[in-house]
């Protein structure tokens, strides 16, 4: 916890809102934390204000999260958002109702007085709506202060006690006055001065580091992505290199040279970081593996095991080491929302042996607290070199999980799945081919793993789109589509055989290296949230060889994410020159948003 006097409390009742609440609160230089709805009402009082987040049940499902009912008569100020809003109207004897269609997109709302959280906005603004409950009747004590033509009880407010509802969502850029909504709400109605940032946050963390790890050193594994290489330098910061051991696996599924280039930053740092070379260990344990959670499974124990061992050298339970980790906010709470996204990544600084060290106060996680961006901040504060803070996100399983495997030479032609994608594609003017490969995708708020099509024709983004979305939205097996790059023109997909061998890594790293340096070149590095480039067994018009997948995207903590529009001459020319380049018998280019795909294929 970094600080209790002003803090604001987010209730997560479920999907990604609690997350993005808790972000704009910050924005607001006040630090929020995400809460479960069942923790304690001890737990509740520590807060200046409390959010309740909006959440996909509706008040009356058998399930539905619910709160002590003693948290609405703490005195602390409350503003419920969607779910939230129909919670406090159902919990304090208003009445919630079912809408006959769901309420969805942009409304015009109309303010009633100027006072509470709406004090100083628009008699009319626009906000963003999506539900299907709406408050049909207040409860006592309140009243109402905003309609839609939609909804009579747009928002809601028991001035007195200082509760608050909003049936739309303020913490979403569609709501064009949001932003100044919760500022009213955490300034003004909690009474918190904004003064939380990321520098009075170093020199708290600081003091804390140093009195949690009283005279204990700490062992940290430091892959070279942001977050472990921020926690590294405020650990050092808190406690000095001599007490820091910090490793760095090559997992041999890293990018081209990148260990090495790791290692020379480190070092230009001042940090003190050893380079284990695992890379035949790893490639070994993988061998002719070729499910995606196999995959992962042996490469998240082989992980646990360097740590183990580390550990029992160090010998940890003689009480003088803890274990840092540079776990970062989303992956730290584990609440009804967010339980599953978590479970979705399968983190390694998650696994059973590493929650159990938890436990114990054996671990030592010092930016736990903050979101990704928050996490660049403070490495640039910290004086972290730009190209290190602005690096893309890489998975710990590495290249692993983007070079997909077959055992199989021979797919099934799946007849059915064919004939809906040529009726789709072709009302929009493409061709398709069902590719005889599946990857990996969110479908609702669980993982699926289904059939990726190919189209070719014009590459017009917003047709593209249109039918990408077309496609995975009618057609249930499949969930995500390439567009052709290269060659124009597909007459044949077969599957070929491939498993984790060093060709075929060394291959993706060459590709990998490529592109990514063609990117930088182009300046689009810094716009591109994350660029994976995926092997995949899929020979194309009967050339023997792989093929790639370029997959760059935009998001924001990859919750969501869209796939990126890139310059389409500069990307005919990329195409091209890998086709030219390396032995590969197609370029496609990922055009599935997630939903329904998901960032990496697996
Ligand atoms: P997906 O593929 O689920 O990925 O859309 C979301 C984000 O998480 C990253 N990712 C991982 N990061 N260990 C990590 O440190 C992992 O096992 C892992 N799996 C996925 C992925 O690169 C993307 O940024």
């Amino acid at each position: 916890m970094v600080s209790s006097k002003e803090t604001i409390a987010v209730v997560d009742f479920g999907g990604q809102y609690a997350h993005l609440i808790a972000r704009r609160v910050r924005q607001l230089n006040v630090f929020s934390e995400i809460i479960a709805p069942d923790s304690a009402i001890e737990e509740f009082k520590r807060f200046r204000g409390i959010i309740l987040s909006g959440g996909p049940a509706s008040v009356y499902d058998e399930k539905a999260p619910v709160l002590d009912k003693k948290v609405f008569s703490l005195g602390i100020p409350i503003l419920g958002i969607c779910y939230g809003h129909q919670l406090l109207a159902k919990e304090l004897g208003g009445k919630v109702e079912r809408a006959g269609v769901r309420e969805y997109g942009v409304a015009s709302l109309h303010k009633k007085g100027n006072k509470g959280i709406f004090s100083s906005l628009p008699a009319a603004t626009n906000v963003w709506m999506s539900h299907g409950d709406f408050v049909s009747a207040l409860p006592e004590g309140f009243e109402v202060i905003g309609s839609t033509s939609d909804c009579d009880i747009a928002a809601m407010a028991d001035f007195e006690k200082k509760i608050f509802g909003l049936q739309f969502h303020p913490e979403v850029t569609h709501t064009r006055f949001g932003m100044k909504i919760l500022k009213n709400f955490v300034l003004k109605e909690c009474n918190c001065s904004g003064s939380w940032t990321i520098r009075n946050f170093v020199e708290q963390k600081v003091l804390e580091i140093r009195a949690f790890a009283k005279g204990k050193n700490v062992f940290l594994l430091a892959s070279g992505g942001v977050d472990s290489t921020v926690a590294l330098v405020l650990l050092k910061k808190a406690l000095g290199s001599k007490r820091i051991l910090a490793l760095h696996v090559d997992t041999g599924f890293m990018r081209k040279n990148e260990s090495r280039e790791i290692m020379s930053v480190f070092a230009k740092q001042g940090l003190n970081v050893k380079l284990l070379d695992a890379s035949n260990e790893f490639i070994g344990s993988l061998k002719g593996v070729v499910e995606p959670e196999e995959k992962r499974k042996i490469i998240g124990n082989l992980f646990v095991k360097i740590v183990n061992e580390n550990l029992e050298r160090l010998d940890l339970n003689a009480g003088q080491w803890l274990l840092g980790q540079g776990t970062i906010y989303p992956d730290t709470i584990e609440s009804a929302g967010t339980k599953l996204a978590s479970h979705i990544k399968t983190h390694h600084n998650r696994v059973e042996s590493i929650k159990q060290m938890i436990e114990d106060g054996k671990v030592i996680e010092p930016i736990r607290e903050l979101y990704k961006d928050e996490v660049r901040e403070l490495g640039k504060k910290l004086g972290l070199p730009a190209k290190m803070i602005s690096r893309h996100p890489f998975p710990g399983p590495g290249l692993a999980i983007r070079i997909l495997c077959s055992e199989k030479e021979e797919a099934e032609e799946n007849i059915e799945l064919q004939k809906s994608l040529d009726e789709i594609a072709s009302k929009k003017g493409y061709k398709g081919k069902v590719l005889p490969i599946k990857s990996v995708g969110v479908q609702g708020d669980s993982r699926s793993y289904r059939n990726a099509a190919v189209i070719e024709g014009k590459l017009d983004w917003d047709l593209l789109e249109k039918t990408s979305t077309g496609i995975t939205n009618s057609i249930g097996g499949i969930s995500r589509v390439v567009f052709a790059l290269q060659p124009k023109k597909i007459v044949s997909v077969a599957l070929k055989k491939g498993f984790l061998e060093k060709e075929r890594i060394f291959l993706l790293q060459e590709i990998d290296d490529f592109a990514l340096k063609a990117i930088e070149k182009k300046k689009l590095y810094n716009k591109i949230w994350q660029f994976p480039i995926v092997l995949i067994p899929v020979s194309v018009n009967g050339k023997n060889l792989d093929s790639v997948v370029l997959r760059p995207v935009f998001s924001r903590e990859a919750m969501t994410a869209k796939f990126a529009r890139i310059e389409k001459k500069f990307l005919e020319k990329m195409a091209l020159e890998i086709m030219q380049k390396f032995p590969v018998s197609g370029v496609f280019y990922d055009i599935t948003h997630k939903p329904p795909g998901t960032i990496e294929w697996e």
